[in-house]
């Protein structure tokens, strides 16, 4: 167990080692040094302010933990021998204080302790991974935008289906994003809401503030119910969806870059930067980054799913149970941030192959649907329009010969209603342009999309920018 104890009166017998290491949740909640210390410094503050203990205890302890939290931060002290990170900062104090550091814990439990500790944390993460998100999406939109002439097959079924702009099929991945950043937001909410002050479960005798806590720490609301309070991880289970949803994107993206930079397909060429070699093929140069993001999808997919199962059943209010939300919660965070770190890079480490890409818009009859649709206009049924095309199709096959090359004559012996007009319509630009529907991908609809997507990362910056911010140097 360590040194530093919070408990003992009523044991007579020492905790076995084995326990003693099992139950620890040292190793891992030492990540919440910061917020449990800053929390802290906000209790105190607290407890002076209400007269609860005296003001120069309250200035003794709140400049014990502004030293120890340096001392932390810069190395001078090994966070270690206790059974968790809130007896360990209380014992350094005890250590340093003397007795008046055992008034930290008046009005407090370690259940709304740890309970504010880990939605300080989070909602820092929550802002930092938004933060990465942005980054990413800046340079999708950038990649969107230096390539924008590129027309690449769209698919369905893996199959060629129709043309798009290269910034049409990015783009989709910026939505994609711009969901994922809307429901962090909305997480955040949810999870910046202050539980100190619920003590145990019941509350607190004691005329606490939880008001003044609240603004302290930059929270934006207090939690209703000590129960709910002490016993609620909803925020973790809502941040661990969402951050499965992101992974998933990332995964699709990934496993387009490994397609895509494929000599099979070879529309991408790989920055060496951003690849690995094989120790036996010498000629090998591998996506191994991209192929590591779609596989860490399901680490953080399982951490929800383990996240969902320790609360399931679990009566009020605080169990120990709910200690096992931290690793998963650590493991996910980690992982989401290193994949959207590794997926900016290696897809700033994209080169475009024009040339493999034009030459993969022959040979798929792509723009068959955009022939089709011209009759249609015409007058002649869709399913009709559909049946000549497709015998058109099989005609140019047998030829060797693309839609835009067979002659309006050749096309005339299909259907009288064709002019001159279809033979641009047929080819790869014509239908792409053709394709002005709210949200398709012709290049005018697209640009407004690009623009659109801009004005939104300017709002989520200037969100990340506004977040209400800790006041306990400041003062209030
Ligand atoms: N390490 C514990 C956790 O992570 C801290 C709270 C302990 N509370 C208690 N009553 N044992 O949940």
């Amino acid at each position: 167990m360590g040194e530093y104890r919070t408990w003992g009166g009523r044991f007579e017998g020492s905790l076995d080692p084995m326990i003693s290491r099992f139950t620890s949740s040292l190793p891992f909640d030492r990540r919440l040094v910061r917020a449990d210390i800053l929390g802290s410094i906000a209790h105190a503050m607290m407890l002076g302010r209400c007269g609860i203990i005296g003001e120069e205890e309250a200035e003794a302890l709140v400049s014990g933990l502004w030293t120890l939290l340096e001392d932390v931060e810069e190395g001078r002290i090994v966070v270690e021998g206790a059974e968790d990170i809130h007896t360990f900062v209380e014992g350094v104090l005890r250590e340093r204080l003397g007795d008046i550091a055992g008034k930290l814990h008046t009005a407090r439990s370690r259940n709304d302790q740890v309970a504010t500790d880990l939605r300080l944390y989070l909602r820092e993460e929550i802002a930092a991974i938004v933060k990465l998100l942005l980054d990413l999406e800046e340079t999708f939109l950038h990649m969107a935008e230096e390539n924008f002439d590129v027309i690449v097959p769209g698919y369905t079924h893996l199959q060629r289906a129709q043309p798009v702009l290269l910034a049409h099929h990015l783009h989709a991945y910026v939505e994609m994003l711009n969901r994922d950043i809307d429901r962090l937001k909305d997480c955040y909410r949810r999870t910046n809401v202050l539980p100190l002050g619920s003590g145990a479960l019941a509350g607190t005798s004691f005329p606490v503030d939880r008001e003044l806590i609240k603004e302290l720490l930059g929270f934006e609301g207090i939690s209703a119910n000590s129960m709910d309070a002490a016993s609620d991880r909803d925020f973790v289970v809502e941040f661990l969806a969402a951050a499965a949803l992101v992974m998933v994107h990332l995964s699709r993206w990934a496993e387009e870059v490994v397609a895509w930079s494929s000599q099979e397909f070879g529309f991408f060429r790989l920055d060496d930067r951003v690849c690995t070699g094989s120790s036996i093929m010498p000629q090998k140069k591998n996506p191994d980054a991209a192929e590591l993001i779609r596989a860490k999808a399901g680490r953080v997919v399982g951490a929800l799913s383990a996240m969902l199962m320790v609360l399931k059943g679990l009566p009020l209010s605080y169990h120990r149970d709910l200690q096992e939300d931290k690793e998963v919660l650590f493991d996910a965070v980690e992982t989401l941030k290193a994949c959207l770190e590794a997926a900016r890079r290696v897809c700033e480490g994209i080169t475009v192959d024009r040339a493999r890409i034009e030459a993969s818009l022959r040979g798929g009859y792509m723009t068959a649907t955009e022939v089709a649709d011209y009759l249609t206009r015409k007058g002649v049924p869709f399913r009709i329009a559909h049946e000549v095309v497709g015998r058109m199709v099989r005609y140019a096959e047998e030829r060797g010969k693309e839609l835009w090359e067979l002659g309006l004559e050749e096309y005339r012996e299909f259907s009288p209603l064709f002019e001159a007009d279809v033979i641009s319509l047929a080819t790869p630009w014509g239908t792409v342009q053709s394709k002005r529907s709210p949200g398709g991908t012709a290049p005018s609809r697209v640009k407004e999309a690009l623009q659109e997507a801009w004005r939104k990362v300017e709002k989520d910056r200037a969100w990340l920018a506004s977040r209400p911010k800790i006041k306990l140097r400041s003062g209030i």
